[in-house]
């Protein structure tokens, strides 16, 4: 028998969507197959303290959880060695020992890059896009903009950085939103030109970049992407967000049981499916992304498709929207998670040829 394969998951990080990655990473930790996989976990609490839990996975979390929301504690009252896992102890050890590590992180200090620097600094291999795909993506005004010059159509938008004025170029309604963050946080749907000012500064709480973007009627659908380079990467088949009684697909929408229906395959025609497809995949391409993203668009009630943003690292329990979608394509969970495993081991074993 071939030795396991030796896992290391971090889970939980210090950005708000923390509970989510929790939950991700317990789905993936009970769907690897024991037979393949040694897995430990990594925790990193939402003040950014880094603690390796073998046994029971998550108290060292849960104790985290106590710590009150981003802010609270200041990070200089932590030493460099609590919240970056270099010099001693077992979390380097084991990032230093394992085959693979699965950064199941979302939002930053996560899904950003500056994780996937680290485990780039360590050599050790990771699942995911790499440092500067990472940082792209994470931020909606440079996606859009690499995205414009590849091609591949977006939604108008305007970036107000620090020091700019607030305007919108685009009539009402429009969204606001920070321009590196996840999961609907900080976003307003703006009605009319006195919820603009209090809009944008809702987004300033979370970044110092905002986004004015033009309001897209239409209907909201999302594709999974899996591969690396060569072969190329496959598009799952797309689903609707049916955000039921809620108007838009904020957090309640997301998380709330009921918040929301998956409709796999939408009712859009064939062509359009194959188009969303075909722009998953670009798009994926365009910003240097491997092993996996969940790209999400508006169809435009007039039928044209244009993208809206493009994930990293998706929500990723078993019946999150990406798995879904895998799932409805033929590949179930546990089987992604293989795909997945094997795809940061190729990237690894294929960049460790190059000459620097
Ligand atoms: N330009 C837009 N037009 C219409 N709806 C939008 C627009 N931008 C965002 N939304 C709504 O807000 C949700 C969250 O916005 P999104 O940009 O995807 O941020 P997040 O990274 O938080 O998911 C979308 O899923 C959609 O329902
Ligand atoms: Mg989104």
């Amino acid at each position: 028998m071939s030795p396991r394969i030796r896992v290391a998951i971090l889970a939980g990080g210090r950005s708000s969507e923390h509970e989510i990655s929790l939950a991700s990473a317990r789905s993936v930790l009970e769907a690897l197959d024991p037979e393949r996989y040694e897995a430990v976990t990594v925790a990193i609490g939402r003040d950014g303290r880094w603690s390796l839990d073998r046994g029971q996975v998550f108290h060292v979390s849960q104790g985290a959880k106590e710590l009150g929301p981003v802010g609270t504690r200041n990070m200089k009252d932590l030493t460099p060695t609590e919240t970056l896992p270099i010099p001693t102890g077992s979390v380097p050890t084991t990032l230093a020992n394992v085959d693979v590590v699965l950064p199941i992180l979302h939002g930053p200090f996560g899904e950003d890059g500056t994780v996937q620097g680290l485990l780039e600094l360590a050599d050790v291999p990771y699942v995911g896009a790499g440092v500067a795909a990472s940082s792209l993506c994470m931020d909606k005004d440079l996606f859009k903009k690499v995205m414009r010059d590849s091609g591949v159509p977006v939604t108008e938008h305007v970036a107000l950085r620090l020091g700019d004025e607030v305007e919108n170029p685009f009539g009402y309604p429009v969204f606001v939103k920070p321009a590196r963050l996840g999961s609907s946080v900080g976003i307003t749907k703006v009605h009319d030109e006195s919820e603009l000012g209090p809009a944008v500064e809702l987004a300033r709480q979370h970044d110092e970049k905002v986004l004015v973007e033009e309001f897209v009627a239409g209907m909201e659908v999302e594709c999974g992407v899996l591969g690396n380079r060569v072969p190329p990467p496959v598009a799952s088949l797309p689903g609707r967000i049916d955000t039921l009684e809620h108007e838009w697909y904020d957090f309640a929408s997301k998380y709330d049981d009921g918040g929301m229906e998956l409709i796999v395959p939408p009712e859009l025609s064939q062509e359009t499916i194959a188009r969303v497809q075909q722009l998953a995949v670009d798009s994926f391409v365009a910003s240097e992304c491997e092993g996996m993203a969940r790209v999400d668009f508006f169809v435009r009630d007039g039928g044209e498709v244009v993208v809206n943003e493009l994930n990293t690292i998706p929500g990723f329990t078993a019946t999150s929207v990406y798995a879904k979608l895998f799932e409805a394509s033929g590949i179930p969970y546990p089987k992604l998670l293989d795909r997945l495993v094997d795809l940061a081991l190729e990237r690894h074993e294929r960049r460790s040829k190059l000459k620097y």
